[in-house]
């Protein structure tokens, strides 16, 4: 049957599914790399299989896509991801997009926090010069993001925010992060809470851009000292500026950076601890 044919004669059949899931669920089961290679072959004929009826019972019961294919696409590659990894968002694209734009022509030691399935750390040092370390507190996601630096590119730590690198005394120019950021109280769609790790959505009691930003003092930082590229969640600008103030000084060169949908999200701290 055509590759139209499949995917008309299933959206028929599941309405309440996302189309887009229904591509990628094809994609992936005849080995169709990209969505100009779908459109390409959509008049083309293709076996059918049970492979389709399996994935679409696992996302009539809400699981996402990306767990069920076992990848994520982001910034022009799959990475693999499983339960027990976040699902990378298109706003972290901006924030590494954003890093690599500003940060290209030099050669610096850039630290991703809470690397997850790696993408932030992975990203930068396949599209720059830097040096690239990551650090991440659950064991589970460190062993993907491992899986997904396929060229060896970064080294990674497991530990607390910043304490393993302070412990082996490494340098950084900069840090690239998006930390857990939901506050307890929010609502989070159900499809992200029965599935998502815990760790890597919710912010936990104590602050902890209060707690990175209070172990940075311990950090040994570059010449030009430290810059800080923080994504974050929504509405929660005004509080991370007072915050940055609070602990690095009036004087600290803050800037907020708002994404596409034209939210706030990216916290800039440049130059920090620069003589
Ligand atoms: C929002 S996820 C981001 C994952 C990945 N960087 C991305 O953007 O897709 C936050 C990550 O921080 C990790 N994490 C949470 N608390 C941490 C801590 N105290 N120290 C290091 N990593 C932490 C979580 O396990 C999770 O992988």
């Amino acid at each position: 049957m055509k590759l139209r044919e499949i995917f008309q004669k299933t959206i028929k059949l599941h309405p309440n599914i996302d189309k887009n899931d229904i591509k990628l669920a094809l994609m992936h089961i005849y080995n169709i790399e990209t969505y100009s290679d779908y459109i390409l072959n959509l008049e083309t004929s293709y076996r059918r299989t049970n492979k389709l009826f399996y994935i679409i019972k696992r996302l009539e019961k809400g699981e996402p896509i990306q767990y069920i294919l076992g990848s994520a696409f982001f910034y022009n590659r799959n990475f693999k991801v499983r339960k027990g990894v976040l699902i990378p968002r298109p706003e972290t694209e901006e924030l590494v997009n954003l890093v690599i734009k500003e940060t290209k022509e030099k050669s610096l030691n850039v630290l991703d926090i809470g690397t997850g399935s790696g993408v932030i750390a992975i990203t930068i040092a396949e599209h720059t010069h830097h040096k690239v370390f990551a650090s991440e507190i659950s064991r589970k996601a460190l062993k993907i993001a491992k899986e997904n630096d396929v060229q060896n590119l970064v080294t990674f730590y497991e530990g607390d925010l910043l304490k393993p690198i302070i412990s082996n005394n490494i340098k950084i120019d900069v840090i690239v992060a998006n930390l857990p950021y939901i506050k307890l109280h929010e609502k989070v769609d159900s499809k992200v809470k029965d599935y998502e790790p815990k760790v890597a959505l919710f912010m936990p009691k104590t602050n902890i851009y209060s707690r990175l930003f209070k172990q940075t003092k311990e950090l040994s930082v570059g010449e030009n000292g430290l810059t800080m590229y923080l994504e974050f969640g929504t509405d929660q600008g005004e509080e991370l500026r007072a915050l940055s103030r609070e602990i690095f000084g009036n004087d600290v060169n803050v800037a907020i950076i708002k994404d596409m949908q034209d939210k706030e999200r990216i916290l800039v701290l440049r130059n920090l601890y620069a003589n």
